[in-house]
């Protein structure tokens, strides 16, 4: 069975459809870069296997189970707005991150050293050791985004969900973090859902390109449909091939 599977899956808002029919399965350890145009449901796509909010129709399931409600460890999320702590400094962020990890919750002692030597070799890593000990508040928007980053993978999560997470970032620190990304993913086998509105940065990462768009469109009222999967590239090769999922339909102008 799949790692990731999603059947025949439905939102709406109130009348307004989002997503219509998306159906997908997802191996463990796969990179899935997902495209489309801005509005077509994509983070809505992310809440849904964040379990932050409940699909109208369809279901999904993670390693044999519907995605819990809760919090936990096993999915870590970068938002394209920064989400880290403002109240702690940027190493407490990311032992706050491993302390998520352990049973207990806090890190003590030992432990807490340990924990202390690994977010300043984690910091090293994305060129933050040298604001270790400032807050948040201090670093540039590009330095923040960098922190929430580290942080989602510090707690090393079985999927990691990114949504424009590389966004406000100058292209020099883009591609530092895409090479971070890369080598954090060979190291934990995670399984990655990445949404990006940069195209040639989807297929360099992923190993497949999903395109979000409305199959059906009406003129006259183009909120009337949903959008679902319409195409699923392979990525691995450089990704010419694809598979086109989902016939276009446009809806007659009715005068
Ligand atoms: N909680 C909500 N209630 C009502 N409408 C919502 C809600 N959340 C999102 N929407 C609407 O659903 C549509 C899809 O939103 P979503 O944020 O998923 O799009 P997106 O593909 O991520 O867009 P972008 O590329 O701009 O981030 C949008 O029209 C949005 O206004
Ligand atoms: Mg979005």
């Amino acid at each position: 069975m799949s790692f990731v599977t999603v059947q025949n899956l439905f939102q709406s808002y109130g009348t307004r459809p989002i997503l219509e029919r998306i159906n997908l399965t997802v191996e463990e350890g796969e990179f899935v870069s997902i495209v489309g145009a801005s509005g077509c449901g994509k983070s809505t796509f992310l809440r849904l296997l964040l379990a932050q909010e409940q699909p109208s129709r369809g279901a999904i399931s993670i390693d044999g189970a519907p995605p819990a409600q809760e919090p936990d460890r096993d999915r870590g999320v970068v938002f394209q707005r920064y989400s880290v702590f403002p109240h702690m400094t940027v190493r407490d962020n990311i032992i706050a991150a491993t302390a998520l990890n352990r049973p207990f919750g806090a890190l003590w002692g030992a432990a807490r050293l340990k924990a202390r030597a690994e977010a300043l070799e984690v910091l090293d890593r994305i060129g933050l050791a040298h604001v270790a000990g400032q807050y948040p508040a201090s670093l540039s928007g590009g330095m923040q985004q960098r922190l929430a980053i580290a942080q989602a993978l510090a707690a090393k999560p079985k999927i990691l969900l990114l949504d424009e997470p590389f966004g406000a970032l100058d292209p020099g620190t883009r591609l530092t973090m895409h090479d971070f990304l890369c080598e954090l993913r060979d190291e934990t086998n995670m399984t990655i859902f990445m949404v990006t509105h940069d195209l040639p940065e989807g297929f360099k990462l992923g190993d497949r390109v999903l395109v979000f768009d409305k199959p059906r469109w009406d003129p006259t009222d183009p909120e009337a449909y949903g959008a679902t999967i319409t195409y699923d590239f392979d990525a691995r090769d450089g990704g010419i091939p694809y598979q086109r999922l989902v016939e276009e339909t446009h809806v007659p102008l009715t005068l």
